[in-house]
């Protein structure tokens, strides 16, 4: 099966990628390579019969539908998008242009190529926070609250319409926060294993006792590929890790596997309009592909820590001049010792 997946450089991508390649799929990957798309990422297939990168933006209308045409994929795996939500409240431009109006340009192009699947990769922070104990259902309301999220919905409800309306056969994925090897450090994983690591502060936005779930990012791989496989077109699958934990005892249980000290800890203004709880149901997806998360946040993270150990010169390539005014822009003005 030949797959067109756009943001296959990211994180999210570049694991699904590694994956399917390993897996027999034929891989055309379209990335823009924005400060998150790493080539380095995709070494271990770089060189794979198969396996095609194409440089390029999923704004490009022409573009797009050249690749469609010329390549004729069985289906779109869309991961590309502007993926922080600090990043969207410094400048959310960026996530409109390409969350919305990118999903919309790829949308239009696999309509005219009748592709037989779309699979659309979207999060669970379009359902806003929601109250204990409820745990976000598929058809729930969506209530985003920061630009990102926002422009997600968006795209999630985009791609509803071009299922209703043109009856192209759509697949929306909602999957919690994932970490694992490659990741950013923007993110509040890596970057506090970094920070740990490196005897710097531990930046907490507020009190840190927002609920996050944590997802594998290799779970979340093979919930994609289980979805392209046996998911029904049309439908919305949310997919969590079953991995609910607040912020602080994350940045608390870093500490402990890298040695650290609780004492780096430093609680900063808050993120503006941070959402206080996310949680998913995901009977959903268990029940329809029998896919499950296998890799438990025990497990997970340490796998992870591991990682960033044994990849320096990689971290050291990521935190470019670009990523040290990003730095500076977001934890600056919060009174954070470098
Ligand atoms: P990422 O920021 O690591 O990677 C995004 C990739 O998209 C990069 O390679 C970038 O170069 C590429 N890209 C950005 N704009 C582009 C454009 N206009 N044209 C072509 N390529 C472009 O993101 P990620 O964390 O891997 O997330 C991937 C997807 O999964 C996103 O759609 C995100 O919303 C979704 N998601 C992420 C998480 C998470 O925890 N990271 C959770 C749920 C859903
Ligand atoms: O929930 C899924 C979402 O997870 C995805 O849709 C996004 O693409 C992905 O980036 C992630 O969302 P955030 O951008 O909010 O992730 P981040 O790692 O920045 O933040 C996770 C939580 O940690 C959040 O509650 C804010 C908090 N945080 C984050 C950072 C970077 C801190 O307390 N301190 C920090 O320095």
């Amino acid at each position: 099966m030949k797959l067109l997946v756009t943001g296959g450089a990211g994180f999210i991508g570049s694991a699904f990628v590694r994956m399917a390649c390993t897996r027999g799929f034929e891989i055309i990957n379209l990335d823009k390579l924005t400060y998150a798309g790493n080539l380095e990422n995709l070494e271990l297939v770089a060189g794979s019969p198969g396996y095609r990168f194409v440089r390029g933006d999923i704004c490009d209308a022409g573009l797009v539908e050249r690749l469609l045409a010329e390549e004729q994929p069985a289906a779109v795996v869309h991961f590309a998008a502007e993926s922080h939500v600090d990043r969207s409240i410094l400048s959310p431009g960026a996530f409109i242009e390409t969350n919305v109006r990118g999903t919309f340009t790829l949308l239009e192009a696999a309509r005219k190529a009748r592709i037989e699947r779309f699979l659309h990769v979207s999060t669970d922070e379009v359902y806003g926070s929601v109250e204990p104990p409820h745990e976000s259902t598929e058809d729930d309301a969506l209530r985003p609250n920061s630009p990102y999220s926002a422009s997600k919905a968006s795209s999630d409800l985009l791609v509803r319409s071009y299922w209703v309306t043109y009856g192209l056969p759509a697949i929306v994925t909602r999957a919690s926060n994932n970490y694992g090897p490659y990741q950013f450090p923007e993110k509040l994983i890596p970057l506090m294993v970094l920070n740990a690591l490196e005897g710097k502060e531990l930046p907490v936005y507020g009190d840190g006792r927002q609920v996050r779930d944590w997802l594998y990012v290799e779970d979340h791989c093979r919930a994609l590929l289980a979805v392209l496989e046996r998911g029904r077109p049309g439908e919305v699958y949310n997919v969590g890790g079953n991995e609910s934990l607040e912020n602080i005892e994350v940045v608390r249980r870093v500490l402990a596997e890298t040695g650290g000290n609780d004492a780096q800890i430093r609680h900063v203004t808050d993120r503006p309009g941070h959402d206080r709880r996310y949680s998913l149901s995901s009977e959903k997806i268990f029940h329809e592909t029998g896919w499950r998360p296998e890799v438990s946040f025990s497990a997970g993270l340490p796998l992870t820590i591991d990682w960033y150990k044994r990849h320096p010169g990689w971290i050291e390539r990521v935190r470019t001049r670009e990523y040290q005014q990003y730095y500076e822009a977001n934890y600056g003005g919060r009174g954070l010792k470098r």
